[in-house]
């Protein structure tokens, strides 16, 4: 997607050979005319997934995920991290190892808003280890529903999540892929056919 390539280039900041810094958009301020097209992009890509609700991961998936949803007519749910002072039964748990922050949490949701009906199509913000997606995708898996795709914001290719998202069958779909952030310059890798 070319405007969020261009973004990237341009606000984009390489913190170090595994990390791209893009609060200025995406994970602190947010760009609501590329939240946008990001979410046209998105929806057309699964206008005839028949997917009936988006699945994202708090917090900087929402924005992705609602702007998506918006094309789509379609509800969000995210995962939560920290259990909600109102609800502690009925969910759907699952642990997510962070690499980068070097933690490890669990991730909810509510029984009642996914059920053996659905056709989800996840959203989240980066792809790196792929940790956050599986964890959503087993989310989907443990309520009988179907995971009719991942959409990414920005992948990086030079990490392992894309491929074991594939090993497990899941249809990827990403935004902007990285393929180096070596010597302090974003390398894009070409977009798959
Ligand atoms: P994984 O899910 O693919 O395995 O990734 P990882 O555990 O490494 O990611 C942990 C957090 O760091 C996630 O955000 C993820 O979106 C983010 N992240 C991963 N790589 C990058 C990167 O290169 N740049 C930036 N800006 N973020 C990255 P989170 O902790 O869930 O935070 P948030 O959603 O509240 O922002
Ligand atoms: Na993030
Ligand atoms: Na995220």
């Amino acid at each position: 997607m070319e405007l969020l390539k261009q973004k990237i280039v341009h606000e984009g900041i390489v913190l170090n050979n595994n990390v791209l810094k893009v609060d200025s958009f995406l994970n602190h301020q947010i760009d609501p005319k590329l939240m946008l097209e990001i979410g046209k992009y998105f929806a057309e890509l699964y206008r005839e997934a028949g997917i009936t609700k988006i699945l994202t991961i708090e917090s900087s998936g929402i924005a992705p995920a609602v702007f998506t949803a918006l094309q789509l007519d379609v509800t969000v749910v995210f995962a939560r991290k920290r259990k909600s002072l109102t609800l502690q039964t009925d969910l759907y748990t699952e642990t997510v190892h962070s690499f980068t922050k070097k933690e490890t949490n669990e991730v909810s949701v509510s029984q009642k808003f996914l059920n053996s009906n659905d056709r989800i199509l996840i959203i989240d913000d980066f792809l790196a280890n792929g940790d956050a997606a599986l964890a959503m995708a087993r989310i989907v898996e443990q309520a009988q529903a179907t995971v009719a795709g991942i959409g990414i914001v920005i992948e990086k290719t030079f990490q392992p999540g894309f491929s074991r998202l594939k090993e497990l069958g899941y249809r990827v779909d990403s935004l902007a892929r990285i393929a180096s952030l070596e010597n302090g310059q974003v390398y894009f890798a070409p977009n798959l056919p």
